[in-house]
Order: structure tokens, then sequence, then C-alpha cells
């Protein structure tokens, strides 16, 4: 029997997981909630389902057995506790929470009602991330000695709301792109980071929040390696992965810089709002389906362990050996859009097929690593970790 889904929030996250969801045969759209009423006007046409202004309308009156959260990530806390107290599993949106301890109160209350729980999506579930860390789990290309991601984007540049741009209220990469950098990185790493020790930048007063970043990274058994990252929008690591981008499709790559001269053309604030309102689900409805056999790419990622260098591709994984280099193609998840594997970790954990890898304390463990990127850039020395976990061993 298909689980029934009730999304939380109907914007971009929606409109990035939405055809997973849609897509995926083991679960069924039940219904939405979102305040805003051209959101769920959009929503009612599309799937000729019901909405509700607010979750608690939603987790009393749809007969949805999981709740997507996907609202903004000040209500990530409360709209748990909300979907718990009404016994739904959760599919929660990163960035898990703003604070260690709502990430506390979190898993306080998943824990109490035994209900199920993923955070995500972050790139960690994209299938050549998962493929990569299989190798490197069974020794495959012997030790795991460094990782290295460079991820350049446009994401300050693509329109936003205005606590998207005030890092006190979780706006800037720290808690947006850091997120997705970090999880792939313990993924691939297995989990147990020692410190970080990192710069960031906040380069342009119209944008006043962290754009760029050097994170220098240690796990506890003595792999090290970097992460950069920058959302500058000039130069784009699409590039580097044949022109296929985060969504696993051709980037339309109107020129260098093109996300700023959008935003230039924009009359202040509130016309960014309305752009970003129009040009996300209320407006435009979700994206087709991805149609794809190519995977997302967040940038460039290598794992380099004793026999080999192997790296993420769009096709699958690469692997640059003494031999030469080899590609091996791997397949998606259960519902062949680009995030199923989301969606089959959470089915699975309700099934009691696995337990989830990417649970709350996991999410808590790279929020933890986030914030520290914080602290270090902040201090200038190296900040140790306290509260990371393993990935579980099962789901390697
Ligand atoms: N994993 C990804 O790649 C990805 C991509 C985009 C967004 N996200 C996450 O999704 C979340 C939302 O971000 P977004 O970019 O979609 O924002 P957005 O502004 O595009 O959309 C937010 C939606 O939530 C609605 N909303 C506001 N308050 C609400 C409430 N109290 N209850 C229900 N809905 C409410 C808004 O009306 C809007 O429709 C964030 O946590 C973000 O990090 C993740």
């Amino acid at each position: 029997m298909k689980q029934k889904i009730g999304v939380v929030g109907l914007g971009r996250g929606f409109m990035a997981m939405g055809q997973s969801l849609r897509h995926h045969p083991d679960v069924a759209l039940a219904a939405a909630a979102d305040p805003s009423p051209e959101a769920r006007d959009r929503f009612s046409a599309d799937f000729d389902l019901p909405t509700y202004e607010s979750i608690e309308e939603l987790c009393v009156q749809s007969d949805c057995n999981i709740v997507y959260i996907a609202s903004p990530h000040q209500f990530h806390r409360s709209h748990v506790l909300t979907a718990a107290a009404s016994d739904k599993h959760i599919l929660l949106e990163k960035p898990m929470a703003l604070t260690l301890a709502d990430c506390d109160a979190i898993i306080e209350a998943v824990d109490e009602v035994g209900v199920a729980m993923v955070v995500g999506h972050t790139h960690a579930f994209d299938p050549p991330v998962q493929a990569m860390r299989k190798m490197i789990s069974d020794g495959t290309y012997g030790r795991l000695r460094m990782i290295n991601l460079w991820t350049y984007t446009d994401f300050l540049y693509r329109p936003r709301r205005p606590e998207e741009l005030d890092t006190s209220a979780g706006g800037g990469i720290l808690f947006n792109q850091l997120p997705h950098q970090m999880d792939v990185v313990r993924h691939i790493g297995g989990g147990l980071l020692k410190s970080v020790h990192a710069r960031l930048g906040a380069w342009d007063d119209t944008r006043p929040t962290e754009g760029a970043s050097v994170v220098m990274f240690e796990f506890q058994d003595g792999c090290f390696g970097a992460m950069t990252y920058s959302g500058y929008a000039h130069f784009l690591t699409s590039e580097l992965n044949g022109g296929i981008g985060e969504g696993g499709l051709q980037v339309d790559d109107t020129g260098c810089g093109s996300a700023r001269r959008r935003l230039q053309k924009l009359n202040g604030p509130d016309a960014e709002s309305l752009l970003k309102r129009e040009s996300g689900y209320a407006g435009k409805g979700l994206p087709d389906p991805s149609a794809t056999a190519l995977h997302p790419t967040f940038g460039t990622l290598i794992a380099t362990c004793d026999k080999a260098d192997i790296r993420h591709l769009p096709e699958g994984v690469g692997i640059y050996a003494d031999h030469g280099k080899t590609v091996q193609s791997v397949s998606f998840g259960r519902g062949s859009e680009n995030r199923s594997s989301v969606v089959d970790e959470l089915v699975d954990a309700i099934r009691g097929v696995a337990p989830p890898v990417h649970d709350g304390r996991w999410a808590k463990a790279t929020l933890e690593a986030c914030l520290a990127v914080a602290k270090s850039n902040e201090t200038g020395v190296p900040v140790s970790l306290e509260h990371q976990v393993a990935l579980s061993k099962d789901k390697h």
C-alpha cells in the first residue's frame, strides 16, 4: 500500500522534490498546507487534493501518514513537534534546524513517539555519492586518505526572501549550502569528523551574508580534505561536469553572470520577493520530470584512496586507477527521479526494512560541523567536534 504524503510549504524545496514524490511507486501525494492562497490554488489545480492554511489543520484533517516539512528553516522545530504529536512520519528539509538545541528538541519528539524521520534532501543522497561510499567501505581501492569538494554556483544571486540574506535568520551559505557539502563529505568519510578549520567570505554589501567558504576538515581516522564553496555567480562548477548541474540537467547557461544581471534589473527587496514567488511553485508549478539518465552534480567531488582517485560524475562514478580510467554507471532510486533515494530511505524506515541513515542524530552532527565553520572563522583556529555519529553500517 502506498504511503500518503502531506506537503508543508509549497516553495522551491517542493519544486525540487515534487516529481520525486509524485513518481515514486511507494508514495502518493495526499494534501498540502501553506499560508499562501496562490500556492494552495496551484496545488489544488495540479493535483485535485485538499489544501490547508496550516500544518495543524493538515495533521488533524488529512489522512496522510507522512509529513514532508519544506517550510522555511525557522519553522522546522515547531513543525516537527506538531507532526510527531499527530503520529506522522517525517521528511524534513535541510537544514534540520538553526541551533543544536532545536535539533535536540526534534530528536526527543521523534524518539518519544517512535515515528520515522529522514532529514533531506542533501546531495549525500545522490546515488554516485552512495556508490562511492560503498566502494570505500568495501575497501575496493584501499584506504580512504583525502576528500576534496569544489562547488561554484549562482546561489547568492538567486531571488531571495529577506531572511535568506541574513545569517542570524538562517540565511547565506552556512545554513543552506554547507549542509549539502558537509553531508556529502561526512557520508563519503563515514561520518566521524574530528575538527574543522575554516574561512568564510561575505563580499557583497547588497547581499549581506556569507557567500563563500573554504573548510579544511579532518576525520577521527586521519582522513582529511577541503571543501570550497562560492555562490558569487561567476564561474559555475557545472562547467567541469559537462554542463550538468544540481538537478541532473544541463544548466541553462545564458552566460557568465546571468543571475547577477537578472537581479540588477529589479527595483528593491519587494520586487525580489515577488520574483521569487513568481518563479516558485505558485507561479510556475513543478518542473518537468527529470527524464534523464544523468545524476545531479554538486561541484567536483574526488575521494583519494590508496589505489585510486574516485570521482562523482553525472554518469556515475569515475575511477582513476593504475590501469587507467573507468566509469561505473549507477542506478537511480526506486522512483527513477533524481531525488528518489530520499523517499526510498524514508519508506524503508517506515516499513522496518532498514533504519534511516540520515536521521536526526546524523543531521544534528552535520549542523554541528556547519556551526563550527562559523566559529572557526571568528576565532581563526580549528574547532573540535563533539556530536559526530558514524554512518550506520547496514546502508553503506
Ligand atoms: N534540499 C534542497 O535542495 C532544497 C531546495 C530548496 C529549499 N530547500 C529547503 O526548503 C525549505 C523552504 O525553502 P524554500 O526555498 O522552498 O522557500 P520558499 O520561500 O520558496 O517557499 C517557502 C514556502 O513555505 C510557505 N510557508 C511559509 N510559512 C509557512 C508555514 N508556517 N507553514 C507552511 N508553509 C509556510 C511559504 O508560503 C512558501 O510557499 C528550507 O528549509 C530550504 O532549506 C531545500
